[in-house]
């Protein structure tokens, strides 16, 4: 169990009939009902900055906290600003441009910004709090994975590798631009696809990584899952920063944690591992669709999504993820 499963736990339950999804931490974000054919999507998330470049850092938190919402097919709405910034000792101008970034994502998405809190901190932070709406229906949870279903992954793997390389000073330029195009593309056309095309389960992949994410989505849904480790997509880059060692903190946690919930096949290396669980931002859906649901998603799909399988849903309750090379 986590530290923070540990503190959830504590937490008195939430008795609502209206909240639909709220209570699992494999969701991503939490569903109200207001009527029998709306509901409220509601997700938030911040962190501290993975590029140099303010306003870029601006674009993926944002394009990050808006995943959530289209991790669950919803359609955000409006969002607010969450800022922790040192105002006493950096520039004012970097929190502008922070902010700036944040408001050329979110008016690309058709969100408006409609408030927000600045806290006094040691340690620029931003993110949005993201409120949305979804029919109450037809939202796309973690809990529905089918036996049977493939897996769909919409964005290469590795950014945690490329910033921590970035962070490192020996990244090339060329991957760090890949690796920051990926990071500011919104799940939007990702989500609006799999709504049109009968998704059963979804979630992003972040913090996790996608070895983490896929293993919560299959203890939300009662299955397993086999993971094809050689169809991942990856970022140009990650394999090289990897090899170097550049892997950041969080991913050596969640190998950690995902080790005695997977079993890895012989011909996989702990390098791929590490890139299998690589702490991501901002990084793509992972969809279980049956199999025609996966092809019409790959042909509605559009250029800025990579609809690659990458595995498949099989029957199990151990939450036992395999992984084949
Ligand atoms: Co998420
Ligand atoms: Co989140």
């Amino acid at each position: 169990m986590s530290d923070l499963t540990y503190v959830l736990r504590q937490l008195p339950r939430t008795h609502d009939a209206n909240l639909l999804v709220g209570d699992n931490p494999a969701d991503d974000a939490a569903v109200y009902r207001l009527s029998d054919d709306l509901a409220l999507v509601q997700t938030v998330d911040f962190f501290t900055p993975v590029v140099d470049d303010p306003f870029t850092f601006g674009q993926i938190a944002a394009a990050n906290s808006l995943s959530d919402v289209y991790a669950m097919g919803g359609r955000p709405l409006t969002a607010l600003n969450i800022v922790g910034f040192p105002i006493t000792i950096l520039p004012a101008q970097i929190l502008a441009d922070i902010l700036r970034g944040g408001s050329d994502i979110a008016a690309s998405a058709g969100v408006t910004i409609v408030g927000g809190h600045t806290v006094d901190d040691q340690e620029p932070k931003y993110g949005l709090a993201v409120t949305g709406t979804v029919h109450p229906d037809r939202y796309i949870s973690s809990h529905d994975a089918r036996p049977g279903d493939v897996l769909v992954l919409t964005k290469p793997i590795g950014t945690g590798v490329v910033t921590t390389a970035l962070k490192a000073g020996v990244a090339h330029e060329a991957h760090v631009s890949e690796a920051v195009r990926w990071m500011t593309t919104l799940n939007r056309s990702a989500s609006e696809a799999m709504m049109a095309t009968s998704a059963h389960a979804a979630t992003d992949i972040t913090g996790f990584g996608l070895l983490g994410h896929l293993s919560d989505l299959c203890s939300a849904s009662g299955v397993s899952a086999i993971l094809d480790s050689e169809a991942v997509p990856l970022l140009p880059g990650a394999l090289e920063y990897a090899r170097m060692g550049h892997i950041p903190g969080g991913t050596r946690t969640n190998l950690d944690f995902v080790r005695n919930r997977v079993s890895v096949a012989s011909g996989v290396s702990d390098l791929v591992l590490s890139l299998l669980t690589d702490a991501q931002t901002s990084g793509g859906l992972l969809i279980a669709f049956d199999p025609a649901g996966a092809e019409a998603f790959a042909r509605r799909a559009g250029p800025e999504v990579l609809a690659v399988q990458v595995g498949q849903i099989v029957p199990g309750t151990a939450t036992a993820v395999r992984v084949t090379g």
